[in-house]
């Protein structure tokens, strides 16, 4: 007999012990590896994330020198992937179908054989595919990695094929740093339960993309783009707002599960976003973004009192992001180049004390049937 209390979406369950993340939904703060996100985000380059996720502590010179060689030299993903990559590219599928693919074909080598190396191999290779994906969709051939640069200046001189400047690069640091974990959310909690049945990263890896795509996780900046460029062509955000949500739609980028207050990351990435939108004089629709964002936290507040309904990541993503000149249609995928570091860490830290994870349901189906055969129903 199953147990009959539920827990709808499983909140307020906690399912593990971290040290990867961890959250204070109702102060707004977000704190990885020990360190308030503000300050992680802003000063911290890719590689040094993943190693604090990886190791739980920051990488000494030495270490980050060796965890940039070895990313470097793992970046290159084979002709099987390429060609997967290719032929999604020409049959026009998502980025994030792409991604999945790509990821599912990309093999885990066994050069030691370590958890670590596997998992530094699976994020090496994320910026490769999805660019790789953009360029044959662009009708263009992929550009090869570059030892010499570093993981977020070399995603974006792969999509684009030229090198970027240093703005753009802190620009995408700043990015890849904030959403590189946050607690067990949907997509972690897939990655974890995929290693917890002891599959492999690369499979955690695969179930944790599909997990990502959906619009309720990462799939809300592509159209959090599209609500900015109609708010900045109509000049009507008030008019926006109120129709989207007369028509019983969600407003992209608003509300979160954890948080009560407005999304730290937000305020990280409003700060980046203004700083970039800023140097390359493009400040009107960057204002467009705040006017948004002001006049629907009051309209929100209307519609929902009893729910607290602010701004979430997703929204300063699509305007960072945009700034920086991704093409929307990566804008999840460019989420998944992050957090996979995230999903690894996590993964590697399931394994440390595994139990399978394995839930129940409770049943509310019929009972008491007996069996009829086909010709008689
Ligand atoms: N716009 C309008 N109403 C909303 C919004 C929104 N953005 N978000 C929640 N609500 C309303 C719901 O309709 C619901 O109302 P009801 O009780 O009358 O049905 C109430 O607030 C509570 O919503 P839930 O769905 O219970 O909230 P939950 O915690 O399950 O969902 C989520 C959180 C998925 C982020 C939700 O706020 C949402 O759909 N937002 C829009 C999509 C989005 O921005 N996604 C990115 C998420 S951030 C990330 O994953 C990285």
């Amino acid at each position: 007999m199953s147990d009959n209390t539920t827990n709808q979406g499983l909140e307020g369950i906690t399912v593990a012990e971290t040290r990867i993340s961890d959250i204070d939904g109702e102060s707004g703060e977000l704190v990885i590896g020990g360190y308030p996100i503000e300050e992680l985000a802003t000063n911290a380059t890719y590689e040094e994330s993943i190693f604090l996720l990886l190791n739980g502590r920051l990488p000494t010179d030495r270490e980050l020198a060796n965890l940039r060689a070895k990313l470097a030299a793992r970046r290159e993903i084979s002709d099987e992937v390429r060609a997967v990559l290719r032929r999604a590219a020409e049959e026009e599928k998502p980025a994030m179908d792409a991604l999945r693919m790509g990821a599912a074909t990309a093999t885990i080598g066994t050069e030691d054989g370590t958890p670590q190396d596997d998992a530094q191999r699976v994020i090496a290779a994320f910026p490769t595919i999805v660019a790789a994906y953009w360029r044959y969709r662009q009708g263009k051939k992929p550009v090869a990695p570059r030892e010499d640069l570093g993981h977020a200046a070399n995603y974006l001189y792969m999509l684009s094929g030229e090198e970027p400047t240093d703005a753009a690069i802190r620009g995408l640091e700043t990015y890849l740093n904030t959403v590189v974990d946050h607690g067990v959310n949907a997509s972690t909690f897939t990655a974890r339960v995929v290693v917890s049945t002891e599959s492999d990263l690369v499979s955690a890896a695969t179930a944790a993309v599909g997990t990502l795509k959906g619009p309720l996780h990462g799939g809300a900046p592509g159209p959090v783009l599209d609500m900015f460029k109609e708010v900045h062509e109509s000049g009507e955000p008030e008019g926006y707002v109120r129709e989207t949500l007369e028509r019983g739609e969600r407003l992209m980028g608003f509300g979160h599960r954890v948080y009560r207050v407005r999304d730290p990351r937000a305020a990280v990435l409003s700060t980046a976003a203004e700083r970039f939108y800023e140097a390359s004089s493009n400040t009107e629709f960057f204002e467009t973004v705040q006017d948004l964002e002001e006049c629907a936290v009051d309209i929100l507040a209307e519609h929902k009192p009893d729910r607290r309904l602010e701004t979430n990541v997703e929204f300063y993503t699509a305007a960072l992001l945009h700034g920086l000149g991704i093409p929307k249609d990566v804008f999840t995928a460019t989420f998944g180049v992050s957090r996979v570091g995230g999903w690894m860490a996590h993964c590697l830290e399931q394994l440390e004390n595994n139990r399978v994870i394995r839930p129940r349901a409770h049943y509310v189906g019929a009972t008491g049937r007996t069996w009829t055969p086909v010709g008689e129903r």
